[in-house]
């Protein structure tokens, strides 16, 4: 495997396996790669003649005060992980590399995807997203690109992002991979402590009561948030950002949940802010 960190090198490898008709996978990643992104990683390889995975910590979807400086690196380890998944290269250039002197350009979806959830709290977050990650699919132009449900909101705004930019990249979604206890793997848990780390197992819970509830008939936002609310304030140390239920596909607010129902949270846990979610399928009429 070769790591890449020049965007010329990195455009000079794609645009000879596209010539050479190969079909191109790309696994974009902050890095601190854990069994999430290998999930990806797997994935990715097995669906394309090529794979690249991109490690990145793309300094203009974090706000100020938020965890840049201390976010987890280690370049090394992800090389191996991403070598033994038997990818072809490892892209990781520096933040002058992606962002050099000049750079004035922003990449913006719309509010109701945006201005919601991970948005509210994060304002700037989803544009830095956004750019990076059509900045990539610029560079590499894959066929396919894969994220993970962790960051569900995140899945919709990339897919609408692909699709209006004509970028002819499919965006490819795959499950949460979990701990045993249920908590999401995620870069961030390495800053959790013992006790937070149990603390932290009640999110999963939260959520699996609301699954439960949905899947024995409650349909009313209103019950099944409280519900979710109540099992996670049961552990002081969780502040809760938000929590919520809604339509899967738009991200809307329903009266009655229905179709595909999106159920969220976003939790502090001392410094650390955690989120996840569940998608149940809500049979309409029933
Ligand atoms: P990062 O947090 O490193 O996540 C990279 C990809 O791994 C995302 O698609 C994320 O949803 C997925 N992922 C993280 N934890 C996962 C888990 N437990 N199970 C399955 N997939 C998981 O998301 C980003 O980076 C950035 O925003 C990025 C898209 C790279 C743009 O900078």
């Amino acid at each position: 495997m070769k790591t890449v960190t020049t965007v010329k090198e990195m455009r000079a490898l794609t645009e000879r396996w596209r010539r050479n008709g190969k079909t191109v996978a790309l696994v974009p990643t902050m890095g601190a790669l854990h069994d999430g992104h290998v999930s990806l990683i797997k994935a990715a390889r097995a669906a394309a003649q090529r794979l690249v995975v991109s490690a990145f910590v793309n300094p203009t979807q974090f706000g100020p005060g938020e965890d840049l400086d201390k976010y987890p690196r280690d370049l090394k380890r992800d090389a191996r992980l991403a070598a033994n998944e038997k990818a072809d290269v490892l892209f990781a250039p520096a933040s002058e590399e992606i962002y050099p002197a000049g750079f004035d350009t922003t990449v913006t979806v719309g509010t109701a995807l945006t201005q919601t959830m991970c948005g509210l709290a994060r304002p700037h977050h989803f544009q830095g997203v956004t750019t990076v990650v059509a900045k990539l699919l610029a560079i590499i132009r894959p066929h396919q690109a894969f994220f993970g449900q962790k960051d569900y909101q995140q899945t919709l705004v990339v897919k609408r992002l692909a699709a209006d930019l004509n970028t002819g990249c499919e965006i490819v979604v795959l499950p949460t991979v979990r701990e045993a206890d249920g908590l999401a793997k995620s870069s961030r848990n390495t800053f959790l402590s013992e006790e937070d780390r149990r603390v932290a197992g009640a999110i999963y819970q939260a959520l699996k009561l609301a699954e439960g509830m949905l899947q024995v008939g409650e349909r009313h936002p209103k019950e099944l948030l409280e519900a979710v609310r109540k099992r996670l304030k049961s552990e002081p140390k969780l502040d809760l950002e938000y929590v919520v239920a809604k339509n899967a596909d738009t991200l809307e607010d329903v009266l009655i949940l229905s179709g595909r129902v999106l159920v969220a949270v976003a939790v502090h846990l001392g410094a650390t802010r955690l989120i996840d979610n569940v998608i149940v399928d809500v049979p309409s009429g029933s």
